[in-house]
């Protein structure tokens, strides 16, 4: 790490859980019979002390098997979801695109989905305005501006979602996966645009099933494993770590 780089995200002990109904007492005979019964809840511990740092303009990388507690660590970061101990501190403007669709209206074209969405992620007016014509192109949407999101295939909104996302002043990029929705052909643009994003010292956050693509531009990496951290440092060492849990554990596939 370079010296007097400063600190883009700071993680101390945070802690999330969630609270899932079950027992259900859902007729109105149950109803009447056990008036008193509360619904109770099973504690679904999604993430539990996790502490680690992210220097500004790292290309950060986060792994792990489904359910390991890696978009609800995202969705904390990004103010979505607030954690229930620990605290997160983020230095700078985040651009979260993290989850398809949060933001969009599918009864809306697509020019009117990009007024509001940048409108969401900080720009004005005229910033969208004169940007607008980047985002469409850069998605490959010039005939589609005047549709319907609804008549958009998953692998357009991604392209959509990205270029708005990546036209947003930010200072720290987060990243859930989506990218692995578009094609191999978008996807390249998505990460000449990210090696981009990273020469102008901006911070990077990416989740992905993607090891080879972890392992390529990540500068470090960290695993989650039942929404504790299992190991952090070198993508390599961290992969590694990965690869031997699967194979000793069998935590399933990835
Ligand atoms: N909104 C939610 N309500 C209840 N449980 C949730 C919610 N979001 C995630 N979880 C649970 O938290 C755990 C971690 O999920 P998630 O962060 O989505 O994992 P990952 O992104 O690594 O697949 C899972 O057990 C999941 O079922
Ligand atoms: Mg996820």
């Amino acid at each position: 790490m370079t010296v007097g780089r400063g600190v883009a995200v700071e993680v101390a002990g945070v802690g999330k859980t969630f609270l899932l109904p079950h027992g259900h007492r859902t007729t109105f005979k149950e109803y009447f019979l056990h008036p008193f019964h509360r619904t109770a809840y099973e504690r679904q511990q999604a993430l539990s002390d996790i502490t680690f740092d992210i220097a500004e303009g790292e290309f950060f990388g986060i792994v792990g098997p489904n359910g390991s507690g890696k978009s609800t660590l995202l969705k904390v970061l990004a103010g979505i979801y607030r954690q229930d101990a620990g605290t997160v501190r983020v230095n700078g403007v985040l651009s979260p695109f993290i989850e398809l669709g949060v933001g969009f209206n599918m009864e809306l074209t697509a020019r009117d989905n990009i007024l509001i969405n940048g409108t969401l992620l900080g720009l004005t007016r005229r910033q969208i305005n004169d940007r607008f014509d980047e985002i469409v192109a850069f998605g490959e949407l010039e005939r589609f501006v005047d549709q319907k999101l609804k008549n958009f295939s998953s692998g357009m909104q991604v392209r959509l979602a990205y270029s708005v996302a990546i036209q947003v002043d930010f200072d720290i990029l987060l990243l859930d996966e989506v990218l692995a929705v578009g094609d191999q052909e978008f996807q390249k643009r998505c990460f000449e645009t990210l090696a981009e994003i990273r020469r102008a010292g901006k911070t990077i956050v990416f989740v992905s099933h993607d090891l080879g693509a972890i392992k390529e531009h990540c500068d470090r990496a960290m695993l989650l494993l039942n929404g504790s951290i299992q190991a952090m440092g070198d993508p390599e060492d961290v992969l590694a770590h990965y690869d031997a849990l699967m194979h000793r554990d069998a935590v399933g596939p990835i």
